[in-house]
């Protein structure tokens, strides 16, 4: 399996790894099929995503999403972290191969998670904006 430069970096040495005490948006999700969990945390203020943190207990590609989606969306809008997609978080990291696109996958539903709970906190119903939390994926192989 042929990693890019890029996931291998962000595999070894991930950005904004921990936890945020005073986040106001906290989102979980996990792949059923291989086990892996993310743990998102994010701190909103005026609608821009001030600080976001992140824990995964999950294979490499996971770290390595995981570590990419919060620097995409650091100091950007509620609206454009409601467009991270998964390709979005693959190609900035020069892609994944195809067993690892699940990966990316649990990324963008973690922070979609986390911005659902960032809604319900304030008593909005996230299922309209956000959609539905599914990290299942259908080409997982194992
Ligand atoms: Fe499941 Fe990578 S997130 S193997």
């Amino acid at each position: 399996m042929q990693y890019s430069e890029k996931v291998l970096d962000h595999f070894s040495n991930p950005r904004n790894v921990g936890e945020l005490p005073d986040a106001n948006g906290v989102g979980e999700v996990g792949n059923a099929v291989c086990g892996d969990i993310m743990k998102m945390y994010l701190k909103i203020e005026n609608n821009i995503i001030k600080d976001v943190k992140f824990k995964t207990f999950g294979c490499g590609a996971a770290i390595a999403t995981s570590s990419m989606a919060t620097e995409l969306i650091k100091g950007a809008t509620v609206d454009e972290a409601l467009k991270l997609s998964n390709k979005a978080v693959a190609a900035a990291l020069d892609g994944l191969p195809p067993a690892k696109i699940h990966c990316s996958v649990l990324a963008e539903q973690a922070v979609r998670s986390a911005l659902a709970d960032y809604y319900a906190r304030q008593g909005i119903d996230p299922e309209p904006i956000v959609g539905k939390i599914d990290a299942g994926c259908d080409s997982c192989t194992h």
